[in-house]
């Protein structure tokens, strides 16, 4: 995809799901590049002040179809980052999933396709992959989702994939690891935080605690995004974007206790997943995206440091 990310050329950019934890972020990085920015978003869990202020927020649903179709117009670029991104609520509540993930994207690729634009950058998942057998795991890898999630997903994906064959629009999708960092309010860190600001004495943990994961900074991830979507090739594209390496959940839980100067008691619930869909081995491959100059530059230690300073300011 050419015009980069990097301020060569200003682009008009609708990004869905712009108030909530990376579309915030991701918000404030295409601004800085000097793009004009267009934020949709419900605000379901999302916050408006999470929005720059040099945004211009339109609050609206991608489920109503003449909402996202009347933000889309005028705009060259999308960004689709607004979804249900819960694993564990798309077995408790599935058809709100396919709903906001699936008919959602439907609709934005329908309102991108008659607004004439001719990029859309897809926020998927690792969870596209399930149960990987190759970890490091490649792009080319299968995708066996286990959640209702990596599903609805990888059915984004498909879509994405048929609106470039058939629309002539470049179509990027990512597959994001675990992102961490300040404005996240989901997640195995802000679970354990929460908990821990319950009880500082215990701390249970889903699970044996030996799932070991690959969790990526939000710069990081900000800075993949960025590079990944400078480098990816016309019609239909897919960049992993996570860490090189995997943090098992004890050692995030041993990390977090020592930000927060604790000396808690750890205890497991037990088995090897945290919950129904959870992948307990998750590691994706970092080739291609190193390829595109990219590199890792923010460690779990500092990573959590930093995301522990955030939370500790917030009322939690
Ligand atoms: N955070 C991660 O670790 C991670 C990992 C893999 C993929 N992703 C994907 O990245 C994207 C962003 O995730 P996040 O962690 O920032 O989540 P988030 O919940 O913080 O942000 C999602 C945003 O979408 C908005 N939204 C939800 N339903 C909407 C609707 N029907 N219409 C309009 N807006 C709606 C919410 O209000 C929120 O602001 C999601 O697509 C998610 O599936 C995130």
């Amino acid at each position: 995809m050419k015009n980069s990310g990097n301020g060569s050329s200003r682009m008009k950019i609708l990004l869905t799901g712009g108030a909530g934890f990376i579309g915030a972020h991701l918000c404030k990085a295409l601004l800085d590049a000097g793009n004009e920015v267009t934020v949709f978003d419900n605000l379901s869990a999302g916050k408006k002040e999470n929005v720059d202020a040099r945004a211009k927020l339109v609050i609206g649903d991608i489920c109503k179809k003449e909402e996202i179709f009347a933000a889309a117009k005028g705009h060259y670029v999308i960004f689709h980052f607004a979804a249900e991104p819960s694993v564990l609520k798309s077995f408790t509540d599935p058809a709100a999933t396919q709903r906001i993930n699936v008919q959602g994207t439907q609709n934005t690729l329908d309102a991108a396709a008659k607004a004439g634009a001719k990029k859309f950058v897809f926020a998927s998942t690792s969870a596209v992959y399930g149960e990987a057998k190759t970890i490091p795991t490649p792009e080319s890898a299968p995708t066996l989702p286990i959640s209702n999630y990596g599903a609805s997903k990888l059915a984004g994906e498909k879509l994405g994939m048929l609106y470039a064959k058939e629309q002539g629009m470049d179509f990027l999708t990512i597959r994001y690891a675990n992102i961490y960092g300040p404005l996240s309010n989901h997640g195995v860190m802000f679970d354990f935080y929460c908990k821990l600001k319950k009880n500082a004495s215990a701390l249970e943990i889903l699970g044996d605690g030996k799932q070991a994961k690959s969790y990526l900074f939000i710069s990081d991830a900000i800075d993949a995004t960025l590079a990944a979507f400078s480098a990816a090739k016309s019609g239909f594209d897919v960049y992993n974007i996570g860490s090189s390496s995997q943090t098992d959940v004890d050692a995030i839980a041993k990390i977090l206790c020592k930000e927060l100067h604790l000396s808690s008691k750890l205890s497991h619930t037990g088995g090897k997943r945290g919950w129904e869909g959870d992948v307990p081995l998750m590691l994706l491959s970092q080739e291609k995206l190193c390829k595109s100059g990219w590199k890792e530059k923010v460690g779990m230690e500092e990573g959590i440091r930093q995301y522990v300073k955030w939370l500790s300011a917030q009322k939690i």
